[in-house]
């Protein structure tokens, strides 16, 4: 009974994992990507859309204010309006970005990628007594190859 039990769950689990790996070519598109800190405010806006690559595609949008001020913040894991999906945004290293989406493909396992933003694709703009950071790079772009969690 026992046993039975385990193999049960284990071949559910194998089943599982094979249908992630079905759609290897699954992809992110992100557009209408916008990030920037606006002048005379202690704010910074995020937003963007991001759809996948399946049959059928999953599609949301992706936004957030956050305190600043000037300089683009570090954003934790936060939600999307499909709450499937969800983004960060990571300083990396000499100046880069990176845009992470995790986007729950089946409940319980996640594909997740990044995009590198260029530190050319991020500038201080200088609005007189302040200055301001601005992403200036594509509006949209391509998250792939995605990995599978877990
Ligand atoms: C991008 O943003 C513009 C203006 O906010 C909007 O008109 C357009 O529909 C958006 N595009 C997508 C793909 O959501
Ligand atoms: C999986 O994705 C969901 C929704 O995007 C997110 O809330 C969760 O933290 C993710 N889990 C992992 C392990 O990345």
């Amino acid at each position: 009974m026992k046993t039975a039990t385990v193999l049960a769950l284990i071949s559910a689990a194998s089943g599982a994992v094979i249908e992630q790996r079905q759609t290897p070519t699954a992809e992110f598109d992100v557009t209408n990507f916008s990030a920037s800190c606006q002048p005379h405010s202690v704010l910074c806006f995020f937003g963007f859309n991001v759809a996948t690559t399946t049959t059928p595609p999953s599609a949301t949008s992706c936004g957030l204010a956050v305190q600043g001020p000037d300089f683009l913040p570090a954003v934790g894991l936060t939600g999307c309006e499909d709450p499937r999906f969800s983004w960060s945004f990571e300083p990396r290293d000499g100046g880069a970005h990176a845009v992470t989406v995790n986007w729950e493909s089946t409940p319980g396992f996640n594909q997740t990628g990044s995009h590198l933003i260029q530190p050319a694709d991020v500038v201080l703009e200088n609005h007189g007594s302040v200055a301001d950071e601005r992403y200036v790079g594509p509006a949209s772009f391509v998250i792939s190859p995605l990995t599978s969690i877990p």
